[in-house]
Order: structure tokens, then C-alpha cells, then sequence
């Protein structure tokens, strides 16, 4: 059989078992979604967000790309952002980075990968700022995970500082933001941050907002 045949027969058996348990599941999966959370993750496949936080359909809006960046340019991201934070009114945004990351892994490295380059060199640009501690580890597998911890830490810092966050903080006061990694040896999320509403942002990246 064609590897991709298995994925089609695959969802015909979970369409299948949803109805055995619920007579009405997809009915009232069709009616709307209210999901509590955001998850911005890396598209690495070892890392299913739902999987990983045993959460079903409904209940986790997901935006995924190579090392999870939060780029203030990105408009893909920023209209994913935009849409939860305002319209989903998420309660909650992750920033799920994972340990031995191949993007994080390549924005430390020299090999010319064309378009990937200039999207790892955000990473590379974070590497810079922090290259005293960095440095320090000897280990090129534990600089690369510390690195992909920090990158974690910078993009929830990224987050703080678009007028999504900071107009969703001043007048409903979510979401809250938080920075987690996932290990894949053990399948382990390691809380590292929580950002709450109203939290200090370094004043150059400040908006006004009247309310
Ligand atoms: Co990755």
C-alpha cells in the first residue's frame, strides 16, 4: 500500500470511533470552535501539540513554523496572532520550542541553505546578543539546547512587544504568555516562563493605548 493510502484509512477509522463515542461529535465540531489556548510551536513532526498536551479538536489554535519564531514581520504569524488574541479571545499563548531542534541546530552551523538562511538568522541574530553565556558550554549539544531555550525566552519577549499583546493587555488583561520546551527523549514540556497581563515591556517597544 502507498504510504499516504494509510493516513486516508487511518481517519476513516478515528471518524468512525468519534461517532461511536458521540452520535453528534462532528455536528457539534462544525458549530464553532472557542479554544482556550495559542500554541506556536516549531513544524518539526516529533512535536504534535496535541498530541503532547493530550488536547483534542476545538481546543488548541496552532500556528507552527521552523523554531518557532516570532517574527513582527511575519504577517502569516501576526494574522494567526491577531485572530486568537482578538477574536478567539485565547486565554493563553505558548511558545513551544524542543530540544534538539534541527533549525536552532542549522542557525549555529555555516552551510549556505538559500531562503532557510534568512529565516535562521533570527536565531543567529539571538545567538549574538547572548554569545558571553553561550560560549561557556563546551558541549555543542547542551550550547545548542540552552540556545534553544533562550530562543524561546526572545520570542515570548517578541510577542510583549506587538500592539496585539499589548492592546489585548491594556483592555481585557489576557492573555497570559508562556515559554515552554519539549524534550524528545522524554517527552517531557519544561515550563521555563510566564509572562502575565501587564508585565514590563522595555519602553522603546511600547504602544499607547487610551483605555
Ligand atoms: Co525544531
Amino acid at each position: 500500500m502507498e504510504t499516504y493510502k494509510r493516513l486516508l484509512l487511518a481517519n476513516r477509522a478515528w471518524a468512525q470511533e468519534r461517532l461511536d463515542l458521540q452520535s453528534d461529535y462532528f455536528e457539534r465540531l462544525a458549530e464553532g470552535q472557542t479554544p482556550q489556548f495559542l500554541w506556536i510551536g516549531c513544524s518539526d513532526s516529533r512535536v504534535p501539540p496535541d498530541e503532547v498536551t493530550g488536547t483534542g479538536p476545538g481546543e488548541v489554535f496552532v500556528h507552527r513554523n521552523i523554531a518557532n519564531l516570532v517574527v513582527h514581520t511575519d504577517f502569516n504569524l501576526l494574522s494567526v496572532l491577531q485572530y486568537a488574541v482578538e477574536y478567539l479571545e485565547v486565554r493563553h499563548i505558548i511558545v513551544c520550542g524542543h530540544y534538539g531542534c534541527g533549525g536552532v541546530t542549522a542557525a549555529m552551523g555555516h552551510a549556505r541553505l538559500g531562503l532557510l538562511n534568512k529565516w535562521l538568522r533570527h536565531i543567529k541574530d539571538i545567538y549574538k546578543v547572548h554569545r558571553s553565556e553561550l560560549d561557556m558550554y563546551d558541549d555543542h549539544e547542551r550550547r545548542r539546547d540552552r540556545l534553544v531555550e533562550i530562543n524561546v525566552l526572545e520570542q515570548v519577549q517578541n510577542l510583549t512587544k506587538t500592539s496585539i499583546i499589548q492592546g489585548a493587555w491594556a483592555r481585557h488583561k489576557r492573555p497570559t504568555i508562556h515559554g515552554w520546551v519539549f524534550g524528545l527523549k522524554d517527552g517531557l514540556l519544561k515550563d521555563l516562563v510566564k509572562v502575565e497581563p501587564g508585565a514590563i515591556v522595555d519602553e522603546i517597544y511600547t504602544y499607547d493605548f487610551d483605555e
